[in-house]
């Protein structure tokens, strides 16, 4: 039994060992810490992807259009009415509102045209400035953006 007293005091004199153990464990540290920054440093490079990477480009441009030029009077909550009509569902309404019109028409009609037909309990507010200020594009866009709120 005392034996075993007297080995726990060998580490006693090993303290060389020790440290080096310590030196080599702080650079292995050291390296790990520098990898860390250095993946750090590169996750910014990697391209940061599109705010909804699931909608094709010509939804998400329409999606930007819409944001820009209509959001601040059409909601596309149902139900909630900023000046115009919420645009909720408005793919499966559309193609009700005026005889001959299918859902594609109406809205380009709504947008080029907007005196065109008047939803019912609205003014006639909606600007008509469209067909000038926007390009074919970003009209075409749009008119399929909406065609996806079902
Ligand atoms: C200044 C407010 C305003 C802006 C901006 C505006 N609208 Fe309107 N919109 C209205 C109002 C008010 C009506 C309802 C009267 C009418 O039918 O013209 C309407 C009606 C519509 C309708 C018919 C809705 C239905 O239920 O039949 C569509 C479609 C529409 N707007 C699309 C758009 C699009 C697309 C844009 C952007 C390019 C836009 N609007 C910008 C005010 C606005």
């Amino acid at each position: 039994m005392p034996d075993t007293a007297v080995s726990l005091t060998i580490p006693a004199t090993s303290h060389k060992p020790a440290e080096k153990i310590q030196l080599s464990q702080r650079i292995v540290i050291l390296f790990i810490f520098i990898l860390l920054i250095l993946a750090g440093c590169g996750a910014p490079a990697t391209p940061t992807p599109p705010p909804t990477p699931t909608l094709p480009p010509q939804l998400a441009r329409g999606q930007k259009v819409f944001q820009q030029n209509c959001g601040a009077c059409h909601s596309l909550q149902p139900d909630l009415t900023i000046v115009g009509p919420s645009l909720a569902g408005i793919a499966s309404r559309a193609a009700d509102r005026v005889d001959g019109q299918d859902a594609r028409t109406y809205i380009y009609t709504s947008v080029l045209n907007p005196d065109a037909y008047l939803v019912t309990g609205y003014e006639n507010q909606m600007p008509n400035n469209f067909g000038k200020d926007l390009t074919g594009e970003d009209l075409d866009a749009v008119v399929a953006y909406l065609l996806t709120m079902e």
